[in-house]
């Protein structure tokens, strides 16, 4: 078969024009990088997810730089909302993203829930935001959501986005808000093993567990990464390694249906690393 190639980018943070993301890190530079690159990749993604901290502090004027440098990509993109964005300026930026509707909650609050059936992976992103919250988690409405979701199509190969990570990254700081309902949200995924994959943000660095019976990852950031210091007391900082993105890659390779992701990294400048150099002259030394 033909792979299915989704890319998932995370955490750009943009601020509005001009402005840099805590004084240090040009986030609005770091996104039209990705974006670059993204559109030079071959074979070419078929989507792009962008899974939250789309912006840093909500303004209308980031999701007008947000747009401005998303609508560059050769290809579909999809969006769920974190922690850092502002639900109702997200939809006002993209009128024409209809499944940014979601759904309505009791009490008058949006869930950005949505399926995505258009690619031979199918899609999911599902809402983790709490509103004034920095940690994230799930109510009844949206587990139930999620449930009935994955019920209709349980053949589907199936992509699950999400900004919060459910289970602890290791990173001290990170870690003080046990995102809300994890065992609900763990045994919904383990009745639906069709879902290949748990695809999550918000750490701003790269790693992968179990979880639910299927393997999950997080992204690394767009805007800035997280310091990669495992100490429970690890201060809150980031630093300018160069931003990632993952390749979701659903394939037949060796007979075997199966999703693949890859973890890319988006230099500052086309072409810094040197290389590629050949690499085949020993095969196994005997
Ligand atoms: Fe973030």
């Amino acid at each position: 078969m033909t792979p299915t190639v989704i890319a998932q980018i995370s955490d750009p943070h943009l601020k509005p024009p001009g402005v840099l993301a805590y004084g240090a890190a040009d986030t609005a530079a770091a996104l039209r990088r990705a974006v670059d690159l993204l559109n030079r990749l071959d074979p070419r993604p078929q989507a792009v997810v962008i899974t939250g901290d789309l912006v840093d502090e909500g303004a209308s004027s980031s999701y007008d730089v947000l747009r401005g440098i998303l609508v560059g990509l050769a290809m579909p993109f999809f969006m769920v909302p974190g922690n850092h964005d502002h639900k109702d300026r997200l939809r006002a930026a993209f009128p024409d993203h209809g499944y940014l509707e979601g759904f309505i909650e009791p009490g008058g609050r949006r869930a950005m829930c949505f399926c995505i059936e258009e690619f031979s992976l199918r899609l999911i992103g599902i809402d983790t935001v709490i509103p004034g919250e920095h940690g994230g988690g799930l109510n009844a409405g949206r587990l139930q959501w999620l449930d009935r979701a994955l019920a209709e199509r349980p053949s589907a190969p199936t992509l699950v986005f999400m900004h919060h990570p459910p289970f602890a990254s290791g990173i001290g700081h990170m870690d003080g808000e046990p995102f809300i309902r994890r065992e609900e949200l763990a045994g919904i995924i383990r009745r639906h093993p069709q879902v290949e994959r748990i695809a999550c943000g918000h750490i701003h660095r790269a790693f992968s567990r179990r979880f639910g019976g299927t393997v999950a990852t997080v992204a690394p950031g767009i805007g800035m990464q997280l310091d990669l210091d495992l100490r429970p007391e690890a201060p809150s900082v980031f630093v300018l390694e160069p931003a990632g993105f993952l390749l979701h890659v659903w394939t037949d390779l060796w007979g075997e249906p199966t999703l693949l992701t890859h973890v890319g990294t988006i230099p500052e400048q086309p072409g810094r690393y040197r290389g590629p150099y050949p690499f085949f002259d020993v095969v196994s030394p005997t």
